[in-house]
């Protein structure tokens, strides 16, 4: 395979033309195609035909594919859609209802600034979407780079970051933030550093972090309601609109994700696999 790699805006996001993700790289391209990811945040390939074979084994890339993250009571009859042999694994995010139920997770409308499985010890690592049904307009995933959004922190914000922990939380199934206390939740740096880069990424999120340990509510409150409109300028982001064939891959480490609206009557549906990562590494 012959790569050529161009940026999509200029903090996150780059297309990779010439990829066959049906079939198995070689070492070099896989090699390339891992290192536009770690440069990038999100890697965007278009005209895909995957099987869930094909896309599980260009999951694998990687890193080692992650259970889902659906608590075991809280599962419905929605997945009966899925193929038996990744039912642990894969997970179709769509609209679409069998007997007026969603026949997948993440159904309806936008969905704020997150990371995948942030609220777990080991939170995800890659997330690995791929667009089967796509509305013919909303519905767009939108990216934010967290190692831009440090860089151009101010040298007294860095400093009030810098060595900060915060609590992820997550309300199952829920796409905007609620203020009970979160189904699953996990302490984790507010700064971590990327082992293959170096680069050093601010993990905070609109929908699941919490709130600063060691500050008093409304300190953490005004610092966390900055931080997140910081990381969602305009500038930051890379708003990808799908069209059926579409294979991304985004570092839930160095980006969070969200959704912008959509016409409930059009049809989406999209397949994602995920692989493990590591503890985050304080900065
Ligand atoms: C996800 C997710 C956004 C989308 O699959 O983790 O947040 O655009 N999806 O559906
Ligand atoms: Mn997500």
């Amino acid at each position: 395979m012959t790569l050529s790699i161009t940026k999509l805006t200029p903090h996150v996001g780059a297309e990779i033309a010439g990829v066959d993700a049906s079939r198995e790289p070689d070492g070099a391209t896989a090699k390339a195609i891992v290192d536009a990811w770690l440069e990038h945040g999100v890697i965007v390939m278009r005209g895909q035909d995957l099987t869930d074979d094909q896309q599980a084994a260009f999951a694998g890339l990687f890193g080692t594919l992650t259970e889902r993250s659906r608590p075991v009571e809280k599962r419905n009859e929605g997945n009966r859609g899925e193929p038996d042999a990744y039912a642990g694994y894969t997970m179709l995010v769509t609209n679409i209802r069998k007997d007026g139920k969603p026949i997948g997770s993440l159904p309806d409308g936008d969905m704020m600034f997150h990371a995948d499985l942030v609220y777990r010890e080991i939170p995800s690592r890659a997330t690995i979407l791929y667009g089967i049904e796509t509305p013919k307009a909303g519905g767009d995933t939108l990216f934010a780079s967290l190692t831009a959004a440090y860089e151009a922190l101010d040298d007294e914000t860095k400093a009030l970051v810098d060595g900060k922990y915060a609590k992820q939380g997550y309300h199952y199934g829920i796409t905007h933030r609620e203020d009970n206390e979160p189904l699953q939740s996990y302490v984790h740096p507010l700064v971590q550093v990327i082992p293959e880069t170096g680069k050093k990424a601010l993990f905070a999120s609109r929908l699941m972090t919490m709130s600063i340990e060691g500050m008093d509510e409304a300190e953490s409150d005004a610092l966390l309601a900055r931080l997140f409109d910081h990381i969602e300028d305009p500038r930051f982001i890379y708003a990808h609109k799908w069209r059926p064939g579409d294979l991304l891959v985004w570092d839930n480490r160095t980006t969070v994700h969200g959704r912008t609206d959509f016409d409930p009557k059009e049809r989406r549906l999209l397949r994602r696999f995920a692989t493990t990562g590591a503890r985050p590494i304080p900065a």
